[in-house]
């Protein structure tokens, strides 16, 4: 494997858990808080923000560091249509779509309450949204440790 390709890994894995680990804390921790109007407004727009940078960042991040994965690793990309390795891949793509997507409407909820003062509905509205795609980016950190792992 060329020191490009090892860079492309380790740059894919490192964002890929870092954008989910940070979907998942604001899901987990900072939501109900906000719920409960325990939250500032300063944090929620600040979290808020991060996680719209990480799924912009992710737009250029991850397709370009995974195409060149598996240019390299799947025959140019003709592997991708052999099960279950190359399905997995595209099953990625697709589900990095949906976790981008979830992600932007879930921020977007947070700044649009959070801009009427309104903490508590920033925490209810946002809610569904990062539940979603914190499962779905989870799923996916499940589908790369498959990859990550040797062929069943
Ligand atoms: C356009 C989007 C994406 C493409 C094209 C892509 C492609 C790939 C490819 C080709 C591999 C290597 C498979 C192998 O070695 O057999 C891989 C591994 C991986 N992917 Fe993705 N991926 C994308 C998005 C994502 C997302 C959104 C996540 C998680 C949030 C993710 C997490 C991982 C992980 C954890 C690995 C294992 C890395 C390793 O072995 O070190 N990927 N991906």
């Amino acid at each position: 494997m060329s020191l490009l390709t090892t860079v492309a890994y380790v740059f894919h894995a490192v964002f890929a858990g870092a954008w989910v680990g940070a979907l998942v804390f604001t899901t987990w921790k900072l939501l109900p808080l906000a719920r409960n109007s325990d939250l500032g407004t300063a944090v929620l727009t600040s979290a808020a923000s991060g996680l719209t940078t990480f799924s912009r960042t992710s737009a250029l991040v991850l397709p370009a560091t995974g195409l060149w994965m598996a240019w390299t690793q799947y025959n140019e990309l003709a592997g991708l249509l052999v099960p279950p390795r190359g399905h997995t891949v595209l099953a990625m793509v697709v589900l990095w779509l949906v976790v981008t997507g979830l992600t932007e409407v879930g921020a977007a909820r947070i700044h649009d309450a959070v801009d009427q003062g309104k903490v508590r509905t920033a925490g209810r509205d946002a809610d569904r949204f990062l539940k979603a795609a914190s499962v779905v980016g989870v799923l996916l950190l499940a589908l790369g440790g498959y990859l990550s792992g040797p062929p069943l």
